[in-house]
């Protein structure tokens, strides 16, 4: 009796009609029966990129062909430099020059920059093609490839070309992190960190108690973390898919990341790691607010730094940090919004005086 490997865990994403699940567990990318539930199509098409196609897009194709009839692949440059147009382009360039039809389905096997890029294109192409994410960083299995937010940088700010677009399934194989590097599993680590302060005190506690087992790459460390993010960060889309509220808790952190992210130029530090500096600086602004206890911000600051993630964040100026959070997209009328912690487990979304700000940051850069 043949043993194909089971999904750990599947978490359910609740939208109505574009309802998806996300499967969990080791040897995904090898069993064709996860995708009996796609639609009726002639055609995939593999989206990747340079770096991660010769480990996994032939064990993708293979298991497609018995699918498929066609199974086509557009490989991508690898970085975030490249989340733009012209890398766009290059998948319509694949559907369009292979004849691809309405019905095709695109399948984005990658970490966020593959997945974003792919779901934007799915968007677009003849106005909304079906895309499933096979993501292949933790910050794509926890956070990037789940709820439906696709899109492109422009140079003038990051993810601002995109659209809400849903995927129809997630295959999250937690064997393709064998081949992370180390400094993107800390980069992961960081989007996991956040759910625990913004939404469950129980799972900041298991965090800090299993972290060292996820570097080491314990395999049912990372399944629990995965599957304890997916559900947190379901819950929270569930409510709120387009982010008119509650959805911007998912972004602890991301005030300050994103502006260390822009002011040292996309790629000089990874995003994950721009966010656990931004955790360290958001938690101290919580605590400046009166709404968390003094040790909150020591607290997060040692896990950060055993995550691997610096915790100190570039000396940019005060003036720029400030210029660059205005552009953030949480920003109304030219006013910083901010995602503080109010109580552990529970996050709020609000504005704080400039002085407060540049103190944080006078605290936490170099
Ligand atoms: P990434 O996609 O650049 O991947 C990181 C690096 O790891 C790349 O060099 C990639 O080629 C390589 N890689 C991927 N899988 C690998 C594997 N299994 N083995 C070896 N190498 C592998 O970065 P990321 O951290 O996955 O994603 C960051 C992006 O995600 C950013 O663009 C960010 O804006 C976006 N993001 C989107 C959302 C969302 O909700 N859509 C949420 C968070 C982040
Ligand atoms: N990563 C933030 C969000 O999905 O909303």
């Amino acid at each position: 009796m043949s043993s194909a490997p089971r999904p750990l865990q599947t978490v359910a994403i609740d939208l109505g009609d574009r309802s998806y699940p996300i499967h969990i567990g080791s040897g995904l990318l090898a069993q064709p029966a996860l995708l009996d539930a796609l639609p009726a199509a002639q055609t995939a098409l593999i989206v990747t990129n340079t770096t991660v196609a010769p480990f996994y897009e032939a064990r993708l194709a293979e298991t497609l062909g018995a699918r498929f009839k066609r199974v086509l692949s557009v490989r991508l440059p690898d970085g975030e430099a490249h989340k733009d147009w012209a890398s766009l382009n290059q998948i319509f360039d694949a559907l369009l020059g292979q004849g691809c039809d309405r019905k095709t389905v695109l399948f984005a096997l990658g970490g966020g920059v593959v997945g974003d890029m792919t779901g934007f294109a799915a968007a677009c192409y003849m106005r909304g093609v079906p895309f499933v994410q096979v993501p292949t960083t933790l910050l794509a299995q926890v956070d990037s490839s789940v709820g439906g937010k696709t899109a492109i940088n422009h140079p003038l700010g990051k993810n601002m070309i995109g659209a809400f677009y849903q995927p129809l399934l997630v295959l999250a194989d937690l064997d393709t992190l064998d081949t992370l590097p180390e400094r993107e599993l800390s980069a992961g680590l960081a989007e996991v960190i956040k759910y625990g302060p913004i939404a469950d005190a129980g799972f900041l506690d298991w965090i800090e108690a299993n972290l060292d087992a996820m570097r080491a790459r314990d395999k049912a460390a990372l399944a629990h973390a995965v599957q304890r993010s997916c559900e947190i960060k379901a819950w929270v889309v569930g409510q709120d898919e387009r982010e008119s509220g509650l959805r911007a808790i998912l972004n602890f952190g991301h005030t300050f990341g994103h502006a260390i992210e822009a002011g040292l130029g996309y790629g000089e530090w990874l995003h994950g790691e721009a966010v656990g500096c931004g955790m360290v600086m958001a938690s101290e602004l919580s605590v400046r607010l009166g709404l968390m206890p003094a040790d909150f911000v020591e607290r997060m600051r040692r896990l950060v730094e055993r995550a691997g993630l610096p915790v100190v964040g570039p000396a940019l100026g005060v003036e720029r940090y400030m210029e660059l959070m205005r552009v953030d997209k949480k920003s109304e009328a030219g006013e910083i919004r901010f995602v503080v912690i109010e109580a552990l487990g529970r996050a709020g979304v609000r504005g704080a005086p400039d002085a407060l700000v540049a103190g944080v940051i006078g605290a936490h850069t170099a």
